[in-house]
């Protein structure tokens, strides 16, 4: 196999003495590994800020004797995630490119057990003074026309590196388990296409579900805080 892409570009031998020598333009190993550099980047600023927002849940355990925190995902978009999302806007494929134009490279999301928690965990984690904000898109106050409801950040968190620092942006998105599960689902269903007249049924329907699922987030709140006015406490 001979990977040549450019056929003036000079030749880097991975191998010597395999069978099927596969030579590869230097320009392409550079590439690969600037993209793996700045991917390996995101990755960390991902254990970062999941760390942040760990020690924010023990903390906040320990005062009030229940988890804000339910759970927390994260994930580093894929290559080819990253490729389509700079082609669909009409931006250069490169990590030069993905660095400036992609907020969501690094995406973190947290799931929390009542509305209340989100703002709390948020409020908390921007006000870290080695944070800052890029944006702040509260689609819980202002849902999404089809029924979204989550509260969104994109921050900027400083990594240390052997050499350097290097300020990574980190798409944080936080949410009740049941906009989760809304969200779950909607996801799951954009992936159904060829619904033809069915499609504006199925859309009011979903945006319903998202109305009761946003109302029964709001009774499960107050019965905590009937509880707590009791002088219970919402044990984990
Ligand atoms: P993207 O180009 O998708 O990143 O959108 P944006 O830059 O306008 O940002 P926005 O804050 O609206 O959405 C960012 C992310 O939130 C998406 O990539 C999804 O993960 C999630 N999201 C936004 N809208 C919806 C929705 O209607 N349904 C679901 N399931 N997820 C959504
Ligand atoms: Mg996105």
């Amino acid at each position: 196999m001979n990977i040549n892409m450019n056929p003036n570009s000079e030749l880097v031998q991975s191998a010597v003495n395999v069978p099927n020598l596969v030579q590869v333009p230097e320009a392409l190993i550079n590439q690969a590994h600037e993209f793996q550099m700045a991917i390996m980047m995101y990755t960390c600023a991902i254990r970062e800020v999941k760390t942040k927002l760990e020690v924010l849940n023990d903390e906040l355990s320990l005062r009030n004797q229940r988890n804000p925190i339910e759970m927390i995902k994260s994930r580093v978009k894929r290559p080819v995630s990253i490729v389509e999302k700079l082609h669909r806007r009409g931006l250069p494929i490169s990590t030069e490119s993905m660095v400036q134009n992609l907020d969501d490279v690094a995406g973190i999301r947290v799931i929390c057990s009542f509305v209340d928690d989100i703002y709390t965990v948020a409020n908390m984690l921007v006000s870290q003074d080695d944070i800052t904000v890029v944006t702040i898109k509260d689609y819980i106050r202002n849902p999404k026309p089809n029924g979204y409801r989550s509260y969104h950040l994109i921050i900027e968190i400083p990594v240390f590196f052997s050499e350097t620092k290097k300020n990574m942006r980190v798409e944080v998105q936080i949410r009740t388990i049941a906009m989760d599960f809304w969200a779950s689902l909607d996801h799951q269903l954009k992936y159904k296409k060829d619904i033809g007249d069915a499609a504006d049924r199925i859309s009011e329907e979903l945006r319903q579900c998202a109305d009761v699922i946003a109302a029964t987030d709001q009774r499960m709140l107050a019965i905590r805080k009937d509880i707590e006015a009791q002088g219970g406490t919402v044990r984990k």
